[in-house]
């Protein structure tokens, strides 16, 4: 089963940003970890809304299933809301952190309701946790 990992703006600088809230590992160093236990998986990160979307319309047609953490969109976009809607595919929502233990905006996940699921507070585990849902996920549906 192939799954695409999307992170969205800001996570391409892990490691070095707030790493007392998202760690001190990079993003590279965490798809190298989740590639070593599944490697069914490819990694996408941009901090464009319009090439997230793209990449969500495109793995519709390659991958089975979807782990987005779509970084601050997750608060307002609702074109990526629009997009994991537009798609047959489930997708789960990641956030290294605990996103309604923080500020108030970041409460409030606009593209929750178009997932199959979300996972918070975690870290890099919570990537893994995604992946292990929709292997759930698969395993349910056969
Ligand atoms: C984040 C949480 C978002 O609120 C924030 O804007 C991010 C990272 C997380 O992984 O904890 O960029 O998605």
């Amino acid at each position: 089963m192939k799954i695409l990992v999307i992170n969205g703006p800001n996570l391409n600088l892990l490691g070095e940003r707030e790493p007392t809230i998202y760690g001190d590992e990079s993003l590279k160093a965490i798809n190298d970890e989740l590639y070593e236990a599944a490697q069914e998986l490819t990694f996408f990160q941009s901090n464009s809304e319009g090439s997230i979307i793209d990449s969500i319309h495109a793995a519709r047609l390659d991958y089975a299933g979807i782990v987005l953490n779509a970084g601050a969109y997750t608060h307002y976009s609702y074109a990526i809301h629009d997009a994991i809607n537009a798609i047959k595919i489930p997708v789960i929502e990641v956030h290294l952190s605990n996103i309604s233990s923080r500020d108030e905006f970041r409460k409030k996940s606009v593209i929750a309701p178009a997932c199959a699921g979300s996972i918070a507070g975690f870290g890099k585990y919570s990537y893994m946790l995604a992946i292990q849902a929709l292997d759930y996920l698969f395993e349910a549906k056969k």
